[in-house]
């Protein structure tokens, strides 16, 4: 299935495995990439050594293309691009807007810049300061996420730019893909759907709690950083909801230290970062040091398999998936499905699609 997407980035699939912190790493980035999907390997919680040896992993497992997902407000994402771009890198995904020279910077070298934005305006910025496309997330997204579902959204951003984009947020299936396609996407960009595959590396136990989830265990809380996040209700989650700003603080800056620890950043540098992330939002000081708080609570569930100890970020989706597939089957299972529920759209010669037959009538009857 060709789409703008497909042609813009050379992958055989309109199909996103987006890039999700400790989540997408070489393993499942060179899995989603031989199925013929986009793999985005997540890098925000890696140094940038890591990251090259992380770059250079995936190239030993794979000759597809893939991208890398940064923060555009970390700092060192300078640093970061320079990685992508000596290591031929061909897609740059980002968590927030990057600015115009990150952009210009970018493209001058050949790598597609594909920005993640949550709000209209946001996707206007980018496609004017030259984005090559953007994957937009409805609020039914995992992770930090906006207001807006997917299904309002995702129309009102392809009205307002000429760029392709892509749809994020709630998607798992080939009938999402359709639907995506019908409001004038070029694709669509899964994280939980990619998080509950066999060549995911989360613990078991943990991809068991997202299995076990119904969607209203999925939940917004902006208990872990003052951001608004969807993540599975756990008592954990909800402890968090119910300690005083204090008890929080304390725990967050624990917390902070051990990320400080094993990611090699120096306090001055996560302050950077905090102070970035609360640059144009109303987050008070504790919410920034909160902030600094987060990555150490995704690793402990999403490496340390600590289902009582962690935040496991999940998308509505989680409460309708049910199985673990690999990759290749997720990506074939899904395109396949998109071709059959294409061929049974009705038609505007008026032939009866072939479900009428069976179930007796139409949308309209
Ligand atoms: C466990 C997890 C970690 C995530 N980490 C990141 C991240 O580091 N950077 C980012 O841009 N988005 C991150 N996201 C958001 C996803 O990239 C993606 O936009 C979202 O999962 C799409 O919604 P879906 O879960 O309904 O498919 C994360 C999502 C999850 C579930």
């Amino acid at each position: 299935m060709e789409t703008a997407l497909t042609r813009l980035v050379g992958v055989r699939h309109p199909l996103v495995q987006t890039g999700m912190g400790w989540v997408a790493g070489p393993r499942l980035v060179s899995a989603a990439a031989n199925a013929g999907a986009l793999g985005i390997l997540a890098s925000a919680t890696m140094t940038t050594d890591q990251l090259r040896d992380a770059v250079r992993e995936v190239k030993s497992r794979t000759d597809k293309p893939f991208g890398v997902n940064l923060r555009a407000d970390a700092g060192d994402a300078g640093d970061r691009v320079r990685i992508m771009i000596d290591e031929g890198v061909r897609v740059a995904s980002f968590a927030l807007a990057p600015s115009r020279e990150l952009i210009a910077g970018l493209k001058e070298a050949g790598v597609v810049v594909v920005p993640s934005v949550g709000a209209r305006r946001h996707a206007e910025k980018v496609a004017a300061w030259g984005a090559d496309a953007v994957i937009v997330q409805g609020g039914e997204g995992g992770g930090h996420t906006g207001e807006v579902a997917t299904s309002v959204l995702l129309p009102q951003v392809v009205d307002a730019v000429d760029i392709p984009v892509v749809a994020a947020g709630g998607f798992h299936d080939g009938r999402g893909l359709v639907a995506a396609l019908a409001y004038g996407a070029a694709g669509i960009a899964m994280g939980t759907r990619f998080l509950l595959t066999s060549d995911s590396t989360v613990p078991d136990a943990v991809k068991a709690r997202y299995l076990a989830a119904t969607v209203k265990d999925v939940t917004v809380t902006t208990a872990v950083d003052g951001l608004p996040h969807r993540m599975l209700r756990t008592e954990f989650v909800e402890g968090l909801e119910r300690a005083g700003r204090t008890g929080a603080l304390v725990r967050a800056v624990r917390r902070a230290a051990g990320f400080r620890r094993i990611s090699g950043l120096s306090w001055s540098r996560m302050v950077r970062d905090g102070l970035a992330m609360r640059h144009g939002r109303d987050l008070s000081w504790s919410q920034v040091l909160l902030a600094a708080n987060t990555p150490m609570l995704l690793k402990a569930s999403m490496v340390d398999g600590r289902t009582d100890l962690g935040v496991m970020a999940a998308g509505q989706v989680a409460g309708v998936i049910e199985d673990l597939p690999s990759c290749a089957e997720l990506v074939g299972r899904v395109m396949a499905q998109a071709h059959e529920v294409l061929d049974t759209l009705p038609r505007r010669d008026g032939a009866r699609p072939p479900w009428a037959e069976t179930c007796g009538g139409g949308p309209g009857d």
